[in-house]
């Protein structure tokens, strides 16, 4: 056993608790993406948080994801195992495990683990919510995919949220495109960060995501992925367009988004939150991925989805003014002045007759039990006094208005305060 820290354990480095109120904002921004998702057709997914660790090395084995973040570890079995940086493996790997019927439209929430610098908007566990959407090889899936997530972000009140858009072409296009980068970088490498010449041994498209003024320089005159793309991916990718357009969706063309997997084909999109630091502006991202089936062993099969983060997505909203916490609410609170049996049985029966009760343990003032029912976000305080035990009453004092109150048999409390809710 490790000893005590003098001031006692705290959450690991780039790990957070959340609390309330935060906590039931976080839950109302889920419930919000389930409305969204589900009105559209997709059905929920509850993936495992660890899986072999092959599943997530198919993601790519030159990105930082997989090379530099991972959580990977040896189980009690002996088996290599890793935290989830990611849900898209996951779910490729459900896909090709339970063979659903196609097409498979499953949405996610849930937590993720990388292993990175933290900062603000950047943590070591992080939350996302997304979809995928497997077996369909037609343009219009993207725009309803990309539709989703605007609409999202319009449920939570976000106004300065950019969509930006790119298409890698097929598989080929991709190949041929990221050789042409290769040669294109190589011959000004003298000009580049250590960091970008380290980056463009392992995977030369990073190099285009370089945010250093130095690469930046190089990278203006770097070759178009434009100009790599196939008939059918350039035929594609304009479907894609005219359907954001048709949809009065904005977006920008983006022909440096390469996004840091390594998995993408055809369309590639990313969402930024203007009112956040540029470091961390990116509140969700997806694409096309249509071979990741076949990478885990499964038939051919057609994929696309995003995921976005909740974390940023709630610090752009505490930017723009959107999307506050919850307050808290609660139908009743049982202010009990003689003893305390009022205030066991009452809210027993108010929860068992389906309201939201609670009340104060170990007494106190009534001043104090008032300031507690107050917090407690209560349209009702239900006092009982001496005067109203001995009758039978509970005195029911309506806290939203302009604090009426009223004296109710115990008998008609509950079809009372039915009445009044
Ligand atoms: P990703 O771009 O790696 O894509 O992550 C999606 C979003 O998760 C990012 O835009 C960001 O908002 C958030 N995020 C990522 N890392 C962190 C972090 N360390 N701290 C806070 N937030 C973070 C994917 O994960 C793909 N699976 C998306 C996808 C689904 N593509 C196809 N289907």
């Amino acid at each position: 056993m490790t000893a005590t820290p003098q001031h006692g354990f705290r959450a690991l480095t780039g790990m957070r608790d959340v609390l309330a109120p935060e906590s039931s904002r976080r839950r109302a921004l889920v419930d919000t993406f389930a409305r969204a998702a589900q009105a559209a057709g997709y059905h929920e997914v509850l993936l495992p948080l660890v899986e072999d660790l092959g599943v997530f090395l198919r993601v790519g084995e030159a990105t930082d994801v997989v090379t530099k973040e991972m959580y990977d570890f040896v189980d009690k079995d002996g088996t290599r195992i890793a935290l989830r940086p990611e849900m898209t493996a996951g779910s490729v790997r459900a896909l090709v495990q339970h063979k659903p019927l196609l097409p498979w439209k499953i949405w996610y929430s849930g937590s993720n683990f990388r292993h990175e610098r933290p900062q603000k908007g950047r943590y070591r566990s992080f939350d996302q919510v997304g979809v995928e959407v497997f077996g369909v090889d037609d343009a219009d899936l993207d725009v309803e995919v990309i539709a989703l997530a605007w609409r999202f972000y319009e449920m939570l009140g976000l106004r300065q949220v950019r969509l930006l858009i790119n298409s890698l072409g097929e598989h080929d296009d991709r190949e041929r495109y990221t050789e042409a980068v290769r040669v294109y970088l190589e011959s000004r490498r003298g000009e580049l960060s250590e960091k970008a010449i380290e980056t463009l041994g392992r995977n030369p498209l990073r190099v285009l995501d370089s945010k250093r003024p130095q690469d930046q320089a190089v990278v203006i005159d770097a070759p178009k992925v434009a100009d790599h793309l196939s008939d059918e991916a350039a035929e594609h990718f304009a479907r894609v367009r005219a359907g954001l357009d048709a949809l009065a969706i904005p977006y920008t063309l983006e022909d440096r988004l390469v996004r840091g997997l390594d998995y993408y084909r055809r369309t590639t999109f990313e969402f930024v939150a203007d009112a956040l630091d540029a470091a961390q502006n990116a509140v969700g991202g997806g694409g096309r991925y249509d071979r990741l089936a076949e990478d885990m062993g499964g038939a051919p099969t057609d994929g696309i989805g995003f995921a976005l983060g909740v974390d940023r997505i709630l610090l752009a909203c505490d930017a723009e003014g959107a999307f506050p916490a919850p307050q808290p609410t609660m139908d009743a609170f049982v202010v009990d002045m003689v003893g305390g049996d009022a205030a066991r049985d009452l809210t027993h029966a108010l929860r068992s007759a389906g309201m939201s009760a609670d009340r104060r343990f170990g007494g106190g003032s009534m001043k104090s039990q008032m300031k507690s029912a107050d917090r407690s976000g209560a349209r009702f305080a239900l006092l009982v006094g001496s005067d109203e035990a001995e009758s039978n009453e509970v005195t029911v004092r309506d806290l939203r208005g302009g604090g009426e109150q009223r004296r109710v048999p115990q008998s008609e409390l509950i079809d009372d305060l039915r009445n009044h809710l």
